[in-house]
């Protein structure tokens, strides 16, 4: 994470936090070398970032040695990886021991090192999985190799991968607290586009720094669209090239921050925090923009007085919004004893394998080039099931429950990379409401307790939030943040999930990217659709099954089946187990796909 604005190493020379006036302390009983530990956390956030640490300031006074332990640790790293008294693969190993340090610190639940003290006590105390912060930690060490990044594309998955897991930490917190920081799903796009133009304005502050390191955090598409301008900077020249780049890229950058609408519907502590961010980066760009030619020379910074105009009120409006909100504080929590990956000690989260099959079953032998990377499945006949057994329909949803439990046992044992379930459509809103809310409830419930969780299994959720219960959205969002970095099986449950709707969605928001000039509507290719989907990444799917003795694909999946295979089954959903996906992953390695070429006959 790019945050250097001053070095974290002077610190213990800095004067104690804010003589005399009230300091607030962190919640750390009467050990003194926590309290001396975060108290260092707050200094380094202070003096390295001032922007970040007035933010935090707006936080409940709960969350901010937390919140200042996080930051602090991302800035001691950004300044491990920019040390330039070091070579570049000794800065290199410094990051790598620091973040295994911290692997070893979570496993004992405590450190010796102060910054890494209070993380572990934050992890530990609030319930933070800090194995999502391992992806930041490695893109932080690799920047000290430089970046190049060809297009904007490339950036902005650079970006998210440096800031986001940072960010969703801070966003966890403010869940244990009972203040969650809902973020509506349709305002995913928003708060990207957030990151990135926060991200973008660090860059724009810190050229001089970086220039001078020989470093330029830009992508090569926006150089070249202003030609001179990338050798200019690198020269230390300002010319009409440079500013009519830099002129470009704060408009961009103030355009990416502006987005009022990802805090609709927000707790208004939490979007005070969001919407003073904002407010404080375009004074940062407007300080950008003053700067001309001394942007190369120096950092530029907003004037005392533009930042008092806008942090006064603020801290006067999110006391108001804080004083109104009961928080939880969670009390001291004895260390958890279980290491997989960089810090979960907090979450128990040591990945356990599926249980075997009750008969022993083992999965069979498929040649690596037969797999199929992707298995679709519409889970149908679940009411059929119960009417059966003359029990009620709701029953027959319980029961699936268990299956879909099977499918990922067998999944992961097979070593399938891709499992999507259809396990609420659009449609399904016609249904008896108690039907409706037994399906939506089996699957929050799993959520927060069923037996996926420990597996190696990355979560997500693909459809619309319209109508769903907020408990359901934000389960979902919560276990994706949870399990986004493992790597076994990605299980993909299609909720409110309609293949029409997931289309027109799309299309809707490549015309908002060509009407933001990011894209030329006459070059839109299958590409660039498949890029705004709300899951770009998510393979074509090999393998479509359905149960429940119908042959229909049911608006599910309409993009990605159609090269599918199909296979339709007799049997009820409640009545499969992991047996039936092998016999319908033998069944796919047997066919021969054409993708509509000529057939290949063997000599
Ligand atoms: C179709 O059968 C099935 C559904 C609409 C619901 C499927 C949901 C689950 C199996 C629960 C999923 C749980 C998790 C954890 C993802 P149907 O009701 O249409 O059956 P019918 O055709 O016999 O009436």
């Amino acid at each position: 994470m790019r945050t250097t604005t001053h070095s974290t190493k002077d610190l213990d020379a800095a004067p104690p936090a804010q003589r005399g006036r009230p300091v607030h302390r962190p919640p750390t009983g009467e050990d003194p070398s926590l309290r001396a530990a975060y108290r260092l956390c707050r200094r380094i956030t202070r003096v390295h970032d001032p922007g970040i640490y007035a933010l935090i300031q707006l936080m409940p006074t709960v969350l901010r040695p937390p919140c200042w332990a996080l930051w602090a640790a991302a800035s001691v790293l950004d300044d491990l990886a920019d040390q330039r008294d070091a070579q570049q693969a000794e800065r290199e190993a410094r990051v790598q021991a620091w973040t295994q340090a911290l692997q070893c610190d979570l496993a004992a639940g405590t450190s010796t090192d102060p910054v890494r003290h209070a993380l572990v006590n934050t992890a530990l105390r609030w319930r933070l999985d800090l194995s999502s912060l391992q992806g930041a930690m490695t893109s932080t060490r690799d920047d000290v190799r430089g970046q190049h990044f060809a297009d904007w594309a490339a950036w902005r998955a650079w970006c998210n991968g440096e800031i986001a897991p940072w960010v969703d930490q801070v966003q966890d917190l403010f869940e244990r607290a009972g203040a969650p920081m809902t973020l509506r799903l349709e305002r995913q796009q928003d708060y990207k586009r957030f990151i990135d133009g926060a991200q973008l304005t660090d860059i724009l502050t810190d050229l001089s720094t970086d220039l001078a390191q020989g470093d330029l955090f830009l992508p090569q598409e926006a150089l070249d669209a202003f030609p001179g301008a990338e050798d200019d900077l690198r020269q230390g020249s300002w010319s009409p090239a440079t500013a009519a780049l830099i002129r470009e890229l704060t408009a961009l950058a103030r355009q990416w921050v502006t987005r009022p609408a990802m805090t609709t519907g927000m707790h208004p502590g939490a979007a005070t925090v969001l919407n003073t961010a904002a407010c404080l980066m375009r004074a940062q760009l407007d300080a950008v923009d003053a700067a001309g030619h001394a942007l190369l020379k120096r950092t530029p910074r907003p004037s005392l007085a533009a930042r008092t105009r806008i942090l006064a009120p603020a801290r006067i409006r999110s006391k108001l919004a804080w004083s109104l909100t009961p928080l939880t504080v969670p009390g001291p929590r004895p260390p958890t004893v279980t290491v997989s990956g960089p810090g979960p000690a907090a979450e128990s989260t040591t990945l356990r394998p599926p249980p075997p099959h009750p008969d022993g079953a083992r999965p069979p032998q498929i040649a690596a080039d037969r797999m199929p990377a992707h298995v679709a499945i519409i889970m149908d006949g679940n009411g059929r099931w119960a009417e059966q057994r003359g029990l009620p329909r709701p029953e027959g949803h319980r029961a699936g429950t268990a299956a879909v439990h099977e499918m990922v046992y067998g999944a992961l044992e097979i070593g399938l990379r891709h499992l999507t379930l259809y396990a609420f459509s659009t449609e399904n809103w016609k249904r008896d409401t108690e039907e409706i809310t037994t399906i939506l409830e089996a699957i929050r419930r799993d959520l927060d307790e069923g037996p996926i969780r420990d597996l190696d299994v990355r979560q997500r959720w693909l459809g619309h939030p319209d109508k769903l219960p907020q408990e359901l959205v934000q389960a979902f969002l919560r276990e994706e943040r949870r399990t986004r970095n493992r790597t076994g099986l990605t299980l993909t449950v299609c909720i409110n999930y309609g293949g029409r709707d997931e289309i027109t969605r799309t299309a809707a928001a490549l015309a908002q990217a060509a009407q933001a000039g990011d894209i030329d509507p006459h070059l839109i290719g299958e590409d660039d659709f498949a890029r705004h989907l709300p899951h770009p990444d998510m393979p074509d799917v090999d393998l479509l099954w359905r149960t429940g003795n119908e042959q229909r694909t049911s608006n599910f999946l309409p993009w990605h089946t159609t090269y599918a295979e199909l296979y339709f089954v007799p049997h009820y959903w409640p009545d499969v187990d992991r047996r039936d996906l092998w016999q319908a992953i033998t069944e796919y390695s047997r066919r021969q796909r054409r993708h509509g070429a000529v057939p290949r006959i063997s000599p």
